[in-house]
């Protein structure tokens, strides 16, 4: 914490590191509030740094007992601890052994970074620069070291003593102690570290790789949470089985462990052989866990395990190549959960998220390219531009070059980088290589902020039989970047006719026509497609698979109303109907602004009647159909937004359709209704996802009692849930007593009582804020778990626009008073909540100012930590 104005650091300011770290052994004496550490550091000069650069260890909060070179104490003029907490060695040599012991307070650490303790036991989290909260050391990914590692501590507090690798031995110590040793033998980033011990138990299995190593596979969870760890397991064993098939990477270590934790940051962390994950991405039982939570849990599992390859054998050379590690892993669990699963349906989730999060990003105070060029803190760019546009521009790069030549890249990529930290230009080199195609432009898609707007128009020349598609681009400056070049945007495509058959496309210049989807380049910022030989003028399919993360402009009513019915690509039939939605809606909206009485377009009540008909085919597909298009991508469509007005005609549409399809609704619901056991597969989610869309355009009609009877016999969280959800908006006495009965079945269950808060945070009634400050006050309510802040305060501010943009500023009031109280516990976390605020230029000007108040009250706050700084800060430029 300082008061100056925090240092923004710059990627073209990278230095190699002055001095290499070879080895290192460390042995920790666990004690809730005097931790010993004490760390061995092999440490040579950088033959490829400045030969008088100093040296210089990161360290933060660290109590520095001792410090030896080469065995002999270190006197204090040869060391300097500065006022960011680093330790300088003055006149140090060209290589040594560095010994340090330090102390530190794993129970006071409420930031959750470095050793802490939760729930009595102790865990780590070094990503990004946790380690320096631990001891001193260069803690930056591109030092890369060889860990041995001891761990002493009570027997009886803490049987269980983990760390990365593989196990070394362990034995008893003085008084009630006992040890246990760990060595890792791949060289890694200090971020990647971990350390877990306390009174654990493990569910344990096994897997062998498809060379015949056998691998100890271990979940370690709290006492009791044994019978909740299986799905994670199952979801284990099938990533490493996938990772082998698909990517032809195997294991490399003897031990996997999986360890849960209630106390954490962020989903889960990578860390070598020793994963931490949330709970919530781990523990899974029928009744207490939904659909979504059952599928998070699949896609976390394989995330982190994918990172085996993509971010630790081969790793980032500095902070700016998040990307490298993270937009390639994600590309990677969404490859691997199509697989699982239905593609196209999962595709259509991804889109929606990365509409959800990352355009309002990209349109926002905070946009940032996908490799950034700056920050203050590097937690606040584990973003959805990182992660989600980082995995879309991988993605593109697969389309570009296709599965067989990405493959290739993939193999070259590891080979050259293994046990390095790289950057993103190595990882683009090898697929191009791999490929013989030049994708240098493509970089643009990492060095540019801002998502594109692609336009299309077209003639059809009867006479010719010629069809023209004219592609245009353009993208909105954002902060930092006023002028855009245009980009490489691959446009998969077909034309249709007017029956809605595929229609063989031949462009002039080829020799023979296709068939099926193709992929055109735009590589300008207009360029024109001709295509011959085209019998009748066609539909044009743009887009399919989204294959590139653009808005796609301008689609004619009935040219989307048609592609709704007709087009072979599943996605751009959803996103058709999606889109029409939209803007039959956007009209509603301005038409209910000028104070007249939106009216309703029967359309929509059809495109409802024809997805029921024919839901039995893809149950999955026909709920993603059924679901309007949600409040946020409508505000963000808006030059300035109107949360309540879209808020109001969004569900007086859902009500509206509720009543004109009310048989069918019914009949639909009926017949979903589970018969056999409860089964958790593709296909029953489907059915639970249709059933309960069905349920909520009912329940929009007026039949609470209809959700009170479903809340009432369910068995599984799914339906419990989305029943609660809507009685949470129903002024029924039902509601009142549904909450209160979920509450007293479920009290003893964190995450099911994060479900609890979160439901009423984005519940609609009246007296929404007064509700938010009660539950606030509640004695389930604990600020300092990460998990129960995001489920009240961050789904109150991201998941209920109307009431956070209450016209009184109360809901931003609310916001700000909270990130206040949170930020001298949990920087991190404050920075994270307070970002909604920072969208204040989309609003009306009398909410703005209004915004802003809040964000000036939380700047002029003394001691605010930098991410939190940085957040404010920039949203008031
Ligand atoms: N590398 C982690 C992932 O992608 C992200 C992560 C976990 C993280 N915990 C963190 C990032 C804490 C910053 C701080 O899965
Ligand atoms: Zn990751």
């Amino acid at each position: 914490m300082k008061t100056d104005t925090p240092v923004t650091i710059r990627r073209g300011d990278y230095a190699p590191p002055a001095y290499l770290v070879d080895e290192v052994a460390l042995e920790f004496r666990l004690d809730p509030a005097a931790t010993l550490v004490r760390a061995r550091l092999a440490l040579r000069r950088n033959p490829a740094a400045a030969p008088d650069a100093p040296l210089r260890l990161d360290g933060e909060g660290l109590q520095l007992v001792e410090a030896r070179l080469d065995g002999a104490v270190l006197p204090p003029d040869r060391c300097r601890i500065g006022e960011d907490g680093a330790l300088t060695l003055l006149d140090p040599p060209a290589a040594g052994v560095l010994e340090t012991l330090v102390r530190i307070a794993p129970e006071s650490n409420t930031a959750l970074s470095g050793l802490y303790t939760s729930g009595g036991n102790y865990y780590t989290q070094c990503e990004a620069e946790g380690f320096r909260r631990i001891t001193f050391f260069p803690d930056r990914p591109d030092v890369m070291s060889r860990y041995e590692v001891t761990i002493t501590a009570d027997r009886t507090l803490c049987p269980v003593l983990l760390s990365n690798g593989n196990p070394a031995g362990s034995g008893l110590g003085d008084g009630n102690t006992h040890w246990a040793r760990w060595v890792d033998p791949h060289p890694k980033p200090s971020y990647l570290f971990a350390l877990v011990a306390g009174d654990l138990v493990n569910v344990a299995d096994r897997f062998t790789t498809r060379s015949g190593r056998e691998v100890a596979l271990n979940i370690w969870v709290r006492r009791g949470d044994e019978d909740r760890c299986g799905h994670a397991m199952d979801s284990l064993k099938r990533s490493m089985a996938w990772d082998e098939q698909v990517f032809g990477l195997e294991y490399d270590l003897d031990v996997f462990n999986i360890a849960a934790v209630s106390d954490f940051n962020m989903g889960a962390m990578e860390n070598k052989g020793l994963n931490v994950f949330n709970t919530k991405y781990v523990l899974a039982s029928p009744e207490s866990a939904t659909d979504g939570d059952w599928q998070g849990i699949e896609t976390v599992v394989a995330h982190e395990y994918f990172h085996n390859w993509t971010g630790n054998r081969v790793t980032c050379r500095d902070w700016f190549q998040l990307s490298l590690k993270e937009g390639l892993t994600v590309f990677r669990d969404q490859e691997f959960s199509a697989d699982m699963g239905s593609r196209a349906v999962k595709r259509i989730r991804d889109v929606r998220g990365l509409r959800a999060a990352q355009f309002p990003e990209d349109a926002g105070p905070m946009a940032h390219p996908v490799r950034p060029d700056s920050y203050i803190e590097i937690d606040n760019f584990y973003t959805p531009t990182v992660y989600q546009k980082g995995a879309e521009v991988v993605r593109l790069i697969h389309t570009r070059i296709g599965p067989a030549a990405f493959r290739r890249g993939m193999d070259l990529y590891i080979a050259r980088n293994d046990n390095q930290a790289v950057t993103i230009e190595d990882f683009v080199a090898a697929m191009q290589e791999a490929s013989g195609i030049d994708l240098s432009a493509f970089m643009g898609w990492y060095d540019q902020a801002g998502t594109p707007e692609l336009a299309a128009e077209d003639r059809y020349d009867p006479e010719a039989r010629r069809y023209t598609l004219t592609l245009r681009q353009s993208t909105p400056p954002t902060p930092g970047q006023p002028a855009k070049r245009p980009l490489p945007i691959p446009v998969a495509m077909g034309l249709l006719g007017p029956d809605g058959a595929a229609l063989p496309t031949r462009l002039a210049g080829e020799n023979a026509a296709q068939s099926g989807t193709r992929t055109l380049l735009l590589e300008a910022a207009e360029q024109s497609f001709t295509f011959e030989d085209v019998p009748a003028p066609p539909v044009p399919s743009l887009l399919r698979s989204f294959s590139a993360p653009v808005r796609l402009q301008g689609v004619p009513r009935e040219q989307l109303r048609f592609l709704a019915v007709h087009d072979s690509d599943p996605f751009v039939r959803w996103e058709s109907g999606q889109q029409y939605a939209a803007s039959v809606m956007l009209e509603m909206v301005a038409a209910a602004q000028r104070g007249e009485a939106p009216g309703f377009d029967p359309a929509l009540a059809e495109a409802v009647a024809n997805t029921l008909a024919a839901a039995e085919a893809d149950p999955a597909f026909a709920a993603e159909a059924l679901s309007l298009p949600g409040e946020g991508f409508l505000a963000d469509q808006m030059a300035v937004a109107d949360p309540v007005a879209i808020h109001r005609v969004r569900q007086g549409l859902r009500a509206e359709i509720g009543r004109r399809c009310g048989p069918a609704l019914r009949a639909a619901y009926g017949s979903l209704a589970e018969t056999g056991p409860y089964r958790i597969d593709g296909r029953s989610i489907g059915r639970r996802a249709l059933r309960n869309a069905c349920l909520g355009y009912l329940v929009a009609a007026g039949d609470a009692a209809l959700a009170k009877a479903q809340f009432d016999a369910a068995t599984n969280m799914t339906d419990s849930l989305a029943a609660l959800s809507l009685l949470a908006d129903a002024a029924t006495p039902a509601r009142e007593e549904a909450l209160a009965a979920f509450h007293a079945r479920w009290r003893g269950d964190a995450l099911v009582l994060d479900k609890w808060f979160s439901i009423q945070a984005m519940a609609d009634r009246p007296d929404a804020i007064e509700a938010m400050r009660q539950l606030y006050a509640h004695p389930d309510f604990d600020l300092r778990n990460p998990n129960r802040a995001r489920a009240l305060i961050g789904a109150f501010a991201a998941g209920n626009p109307a009431h956070f943009h209450a016209e009184s500023g109360e809901g931003y009031r609310f916001l700000a008073d909270a990130v206040i109280a949170l930020d001298p516990i949990n920087g991190s976390i404050a920075a994270r909540l307070i970002g909604p605020l920072g969208q204040w230029r989309r609003q009306a000007p009398s909410r703005g100012a209004l915004m802003r108040r809040e964000l000036q009250r939380v700047l002029d706050t003394p001691n605010l930590s930098k991410g939190t700084f940085e957040k404010a800060s920039k949203a008031l430029l």
